[in-house]
């Protein structure tokens, strides 16, 4: 349809972003009908008061006057796995009772576009290469699905946690299709709910939105905080009321380590009574890519690796670590009363964060263009910025290695988090819980293999071990299958047994 008769260019006039339709005559009727569809969804006064607000709140120098409001963690809301260890099984077993009474949902963020890992599909679709080749999707639901055994083996009542699974425009279709093709992983596919988040158009620096090509706007998600929105307009809180969900364990996709709906970790926030709590790593290196979690103007917030400057990441305590060193590790616990108000009440309130970017757009003469320098924004709330609205907030602190490796990146030399890191942080942390059961490994001379190899024949590549999450959820029930026993790597353990994949090198 014409965009004059239809009032679309008047809106687009109205809102100066008339450029989208210079190419219109230029475009096929399928091209035309598929440009008018995505301009019609668009609230174009709404976009231009995003643009101006992010505009206005971003800036190197608010960065730094940020970094003058900054306070660490107080040590009393803060939790620790190393620790509080006299407490640590009280808050597991309270997790437990909350996962047996089917009152804690797991939902995933897997709305993300994976750009730094380079590949066009799902980042939870993604092989690190484990012997078993498991994708992150199917190790996370293998973990559902032994946390609702254990839960129901203790309590002797049949339970359920709900998975909720954000995904975006780009990502839902394949991300729907391959769990149904796998099954579901043998979960119940009534309680995995998918739902979709919000995009948004890359703007240039006045304001204008971006064209991808002549017909086509540049689109990304709108930022993992966009799940607020969505948990509205999705009627995923509805979802969550109706089935009487209680508290949330929400974490992002990309984490091999991550320990779905962790009951210790739920323990220790509703023992706190806590209506929001984040999961931390400590910080040891001041450039990680980690944001870190503290206090800004007295109210709690995750400041994030792009927006601290380097003098504060540096800055540190007389302990001599870094002071700033609560590192985000993208696992979050809300009770659904707190959701629901951020969902109602806070989420108009959040402000958009700006990432720079180079992104590719036709120039007036239609030409494509790939800026080799950032030409424009994208702009992203982010899931932890509504920390500042919780009345009761708590910190739960748990050890790197065997809860946090993230995938973030492709395998190249130098390069961090990649598919090489997290598949030997899973087979390292599975060969310590095999250790801590009572069983060794030997190398094909017969010599055991020492627990912490050792850097100097250059042998610091992990013993090849990987359990089944349906045979072990955190380590436990492994005495009765290893104690005592001598293993060649590489050793599996999963629904049907120990195996030996590789003995004697044959
Ligand atoms: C994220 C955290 C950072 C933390 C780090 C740990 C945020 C904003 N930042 O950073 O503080 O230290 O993880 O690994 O959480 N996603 C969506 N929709 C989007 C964008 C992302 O669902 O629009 C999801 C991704 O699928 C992923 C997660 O959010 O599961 C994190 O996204 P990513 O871009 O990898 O975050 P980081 O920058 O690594």
């Amino acid at each position: 349809m014409d965009p004059n008769a239809s009032g679309l260019a008047m809106r687009l006039a109205e809102a100066g972003q008339s450029h989208l339709l210079q190419f219109w005559k230029e475009l096929s009727p399928e091209e035309q009908a598929e440009l008018t569809l995505d301009l019609q969804g668009m609230d174009f006064q709404e976009i231009n008061g995003f643009f101006k607000k992010a505009m206005e709140t971003s800036g190197s120098s608010k960065q730094e006057k940020m970094d003058s409001r900054m306070e660490p963690v107080p040590r009393e809301v803060l939790g620790s796995v190393t620790r509080d260890t006299a407490s640590l099984k009280d808050w597991e077993i309270a997790g437990l009772h909350c996962i047996s009474q089917s009152k804690v949902a797991a939902l995933l963020l897997a709305g993300g576009q994976g750009t730094r890992l380079g590949v066009s599909y799902p980042k939870g679709m993604y092989d690190v290469g484990l012997p078993s080749h498991k994708t992150l999707f199917q190790i996370q639901a293998e973990r559902i699905l032994k946390l609702q055994q254990l839960a129901e083996q203790k309590h002797k009542i049949k339970c359920c946690i709900p998975w909720y699974i954000m995904t975006s425009g780009r990502t839902m279709e394949s991300t729907k299709d391959y769990f149904s093709q796998h099954n579901y992983f043998g979960l119940d596919k009534n309680n995995i709910i998918f739902f979709q988040q919000g995009m948004l158009p890359a703007m240039d620096y006045q304001g204008k939105i971006i064209l991808e090509n002549k017909g086509k706007l540049s689109m990304a998600p709108d930022g993992n905080g966009g799940l607020y929105r969505a948990l509205g307009n999705q009627g995923i809180i509805d979802d969550m009321e109706r089935r009487g969900i209680e508290n949330i364990h929400v974490y992002c996709v990309d984490n091999i380590l991550v320990k779905v709906a962790d009951p210790s970790f739920i323990g220790f926030c509703v023992k706190k009574g806590a209506e929001c709590g984040a999961k931390v790593v400590e910080k040891t290196n001041p450039t990680e890519a980690v944001g870190v979690v503290c206090k800004v103007d007295g109210r709690y917030q995750v400041v994030e690796y792009s927006e601290i400057t380097l003098a504060t990441a540096e800055k540190r305590s007389a302990d001599g670590r870094l002071m700033f060193n609560a590192g985000n590790v993208a696992n979050h616990f809300f009770s659904f009363s707190f959701l629901r108000d951020v969902v109602q009440k806070y989420e108009p309130k959040l402000q958009h964060h700006v990432a720079q970017k180079k992104i590719p757009y036709v120039d007036a003469k239609g030409q494509l263009i790939k800026p080799n320098k950032p030409n424009g924004i994208k702009m992203e709330k982010f899931v932890f910025d509504i920390f500042q609205f919780a009345k009761t907030f708590v910190v739960y602190e748990v050890l790197r290695e065997d809860e946090f490796s993230p995938l973030k990146n492709a395998d190249s030399q130098d390069a961090k988090d990649t598919p090489t890191t997290a598949r030997h942080a899973l087979m390292s942390l599975h060969h310590r819980w095999v250790l801590n059961a009572g069983a060794h490994f030997i190398d094909e001379n017969g010599r055991h293999v020492p627990a912490i190899p050792s850097l100097k024949d250059g042998t610091d590549l992990p013993i090849k071990c990987e359990i089944s999450p349906l045979v072990s959820y955190g380590g436990e029930g492994l005495e009765e299958l290893v104690k005592g026993r001598e293993f060649h790597p590489t050793l599996m353990i999963d629904g049907t047994g120990v195996h030996e994949l590789v003995k004697n090198g044959v």
